[in-house]
């Protein structure tokens, strides 16, 4: 049927490369997941809620929302063999559908733009702070020179903005390349490095003598610790965290072969997805009980907390050296899928070289990019309800665009496409099936819609009465 095996872009936007095989497809998918959602976000977000109770409610978001609407997902792509744009196209023509159903895809690429535009800044930090734990910068600091450093820093526009055009330059430069000598070969050298990095990292928490109170502070269930914002705020990370609802894991899932099996993959990947933020929450919780820091120290715990640490222990400074190391390989296998739908979409359509396309999406995203820069100093005092502007486009997308999109697909899949093209594309055992599609009808749909609530809601509600 759908089986064309050429590796150049059909006029019609049909077919472009695919994946060597499904293992590479499920590497660059969880290089895709895996990313500052779990080693920044997620150890500040559970410490933030307490540890325990939090994480319980992270593992219903991931298996009862996340994973039936990344197979939903995923199997979108597939069965298109298209970008997310003409993907939706190619559904709503040959199914007569309602045309806005096609803003799934544009959405998605709005949201990719947009996620990626401040997300190379951060990750931009991490590659400074990379050669900052290199060089000894953190060397016998306490937390409040930690803080100041960091201060000064983002404070610094000419620096920021340094370290944010080199990560976006390598972002470029990969997906240029393509899908096989690009992406392939990204996800083939930095995801194993990834894992060796974290098991490193693991061993010296291990030895850190607080191993036990890490591991306590992540598991022990307090169930006085849940509360409405707690449920949320898991449920928004889990979205976060799997790439869900802006069209990454479409555009992935459409460079698959027909015969990969998708429920098995995305279980897969939502589990190594899950184990590396574990993982992460087990090499920085010890290391901030080992030398008496603040576990819910929020968003700066990475910046400004754990530096303390790598400069009190010994061997410091390779020690956060590899930490930084890992937070910007993570990050960069996840740019390069943010950065995939509009490239891929470009060259599908306007028949633009990849090249091409490839530097312009990234000059584009790069320049909207300073308003991130800028938000930390130049534009600092321009804020609207107590945000900044980089606070608000990481609001409007992880809170309100990528829910909002995960709904419209959970939607589109379960109620709008015909039930056969699931069936077929995920030829499962009728029992996994019927599990896959009560999910996907009735538990995601409400649990994505509480979140996109909460998340205006929060938008607009709490900070204008703060
Ligand atoms: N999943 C990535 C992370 O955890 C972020 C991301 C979101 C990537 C959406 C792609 C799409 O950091």
């Amino acid at each position: 049927m759908q089986q064309q095996q050429s590796s150049s872009n059909n006029a019609d936007g049909s077919l472009h490369a695919q994946w060597s095989g499904r293992f590479i497809f499920i590497l660059a998918a969880v290089g895709s997941a895996v990313g500052l959602g779990n080693i920044w976000k997620f150890p500040y977000v559970s410490g933030e809620n307490g540890g325990g109770a939090f994480i319980l409610l992270y593992l219903l978001a991931i298996f009862l929302v996340g994973i039936p609407v990344l197979v939903a997902e995923v199997l979108l792509g597939r069965r298109a063999q298209r970008s997310p744009i003409n993907a939706m196209r190619h559904y709503v023509t040959t199914h007569k559908l309602w045309p806005l159903w096609q803003v799934i895809g544009w959405f998605g690429v709005v949201a990719g733009f947009l996620i990626l535009s401040f997300y190379g800044v951060i990750a931009g930090w991490a590659l400074a702070y990379f050669f900052r734990a290199l060089s000894g910068a953190f060397v016998a600091l306490d937390a409040e020179s930690t803080g100041k450093l960091f201060g000064a820093f983002i404070a610094d526009p000419e620096k920021v903005l340094l370290w944010h055009t080199l990560f976006m330059a390598l972002t470029v430069l990969i997906v240029a390349r393509g899908v096989k000598t690009g992406l392939e070969q990204a996800v083939r050298i930095m995801m194993p490095l990834l894992y060796l990095i974290l098991i490193a990292l693991l061993v010296v928490a291990v030895q850190s003598g607080h191993f036990m109170d890490g591991v306590r502070f992540l598991f022990a269930f307090d169930w006085q610790a849940v509360t409405a914002q707690s449920v949320l705020a898991a449920l928004g990370l889990a979205f976060f965290s799997l790439s869900l609802g802006m069209g990454a894991m479409m555009m992935y899932g459409s460079y698959l072969n027909k015969t990969a099996p998708l429920v098995q993959s995305s279980v897969i990947i939502a589990v190594a997805d899950l184990s590396v933020s574990i993982l992460a929450g087990l090499v920085l919780f010890p290391l901030v009980f080992a030398y008496g820091l603040n576990p819910g120290a929020g968003p700066s715990l990475v910046f400004i907390t754990l530096p303390v640490a790598f400069g009190q222990m010994p061997w410091g400074e390779l020690v956060g050296a590899l930490f930084f190391l890992l937070l910007s390989f993570a990050a960069l296998t996840s740019a390069i899928s943010l950065l995939e739908p509009l490239v891929a979409f470009l060259s599908e359509n306007r028949h633009l070289p990849r090249l091409s396309a490839s530097i312009w999406s990234g000059v584009l995203i790069w320049l909207f990019g300073l308003l991130t820069v800028f938000s930390f100093n130049l534009l600092a005092t321009v804020t609207w309800l107590g945000r900044t502007i980089f606070d608000w486009i990481d609001f409007l997308t992880s809170n309100i665009m990528l829910p909002l999109g995960g709904l419209l697909i959970a939607i589109f899949v379960a109620y709008v496409l015909p039930k056969k093209i699931s069936q077929e594309e995920l030829s499962t055992a009728p029992f996994i099936f019927a599990i896959f599609w009560f999910l996907l009808r009735f538990v995601a749909p409400v649990g994505v819609f509480l979140v996109f609530a909460y998340g205006l809601w929060d938008a607009l509600v709490p900070k204008a009465a703060a």
